[in-house]
């Protein structure tokens, strides 16, 4: 592996994933086997064979399914300290990670069940683990921006332990636009603002997650290097990309990981960072798209720094954290 012990041995930064997309096919049987629900699939193995996806949306399809078995407080804890596991076998110190309550309101699982079995994982790790996180609420953008509201209002008693708002789901269809209002509301209560915006979608809807949403972050944004005035903008501002490789491979948002662009993006400029979006579906975690990225695209050395520098530098850490880990 190229630059492998330089990979491991750096301490990382994971600002895009998607706590639901860390829910390995083992521990879907096992907590399907505890609550009593019976899977569609015999075997672990049916399960991963079922990841074959066309684009995002096969993807959401079985990701929807799947945290169908995620019921109680402590499914939440035990999917995230999971992930929390992964994250301290990969050096990664910092993470923010996304919850995305819907999945689990709209079939009739509390808010406060979802919430508390992720801060209880999260607090636990801070404690014995000594990796800092941010949770970050997202809302489904297949689902209308009165449903955003209804959610928000149900965040209400835990907003203390939310960081931020992101915007995530099906994106072709549902522009940051959609969303105008809701993120108004969100900026009111002093938090940061982010959006997947450029992974399926086209550049303007970027400009919109900028302008009409007012995101701190674009999440995957691979799709601004279309547009050079955009670019500009993104660097003259520098506005992080929290790049996901492996997803982008697996939802065929380029063919191959030797097509990715993030070397482009580097050197256009851009705050890019490495993320890993849904783990357990896409087949890597952080350290795993790093090392695929180094030796596919045969990133040098001062590209790998410069990707690890900009995970915290695009973190929501004090600058006195930042500057520990820089
Ligand atoms: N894009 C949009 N929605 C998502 C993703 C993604 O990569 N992962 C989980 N929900
Ligand atoms: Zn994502």
């Amino acid at each position: 592996h190229a630059h492998a012990a330089l990979i491991s041995a750096l301490p990382k930064a994971e600002l895009h994933l998607h706590i639901e997309g860390s829910l390995e096919p083992e521990m879907m049987f096992r907590l399907a086997e505890r609550n009593g629900i019976s899977l569609p699939y015999p075997t672990v193995e049916a399960v991963r064979a079922a990841y074959d996806f066309d684009n995002l949306q096969s993807f959401l399809d079985l990701y929807y399914a799947g945290a169908g078995v995620l019921q109680t407080e402590q499914d939440f804890y035990d999917l995230t300290w999971a992930y929390l596991l992964r994250c301290r076998d990969d050096k990664v110190v910092h993470t923010e990670i996304f919850f995305d309550p819907q999945t689990h309101t709209e079939r009739g699982i509390a808010f406060g069940t979802v919430y508390q079995g992720i801060r209880r994982a999260l607090d636990d790790a801070r404690a014995q683990l000594n990796i800092s996180s941010r949770l970050i609420m997202s809302f489904l953008r297949h689902l209308s921006e009165e449903d955003g509201f209804v959610v928000l209002e149900q965040a209400r008693p835990y907003l203390a332990g939310i960081d931020g708002f992101g915007l995530d789901s099906s994106e072709v269809g549902h522009p940051p636009a959609k969303f105008a209002r809701l993120f108004a509301a969100c900026h009111q209560l002093g938090l940061p603002c982010v959006a997947h915006a450029g992974e399926e979608g086209p550049p303007a809807y970027v400009w919109e997650a900028l302008d009409l949403l007012k995101v701190c972050r674009i999440d995957h944004g691979v799709r601004a290097l279309e547009d050079a005035s955009l670019v500009a903008r993104l660097v003259a501002s520098r506005m992080p990309l929290t790049v996901c490789p492996y997803s982008n491979i697996k939802l065929r948002v380029f063919d191959q990981l030797k097509d990715h662009n993030l070397r482009q993006l580097l050197q256009a400029g851009l705050c890019a960072t490495v993320n890993s979006d849904d783990p357990a579906y896409f087949g890597g975690y952080v350290q795993e798209n790093y090392l695929g990225c180094a030796r596919e695209l045969g990133l040098s050395k001062a590209e790998i720094l410069q990707l690890c520098q900009n995970g915290f530098e695009a973190s929501w850490l004090s600058p006195e954290e930042k500057a520990h880990w820089q």
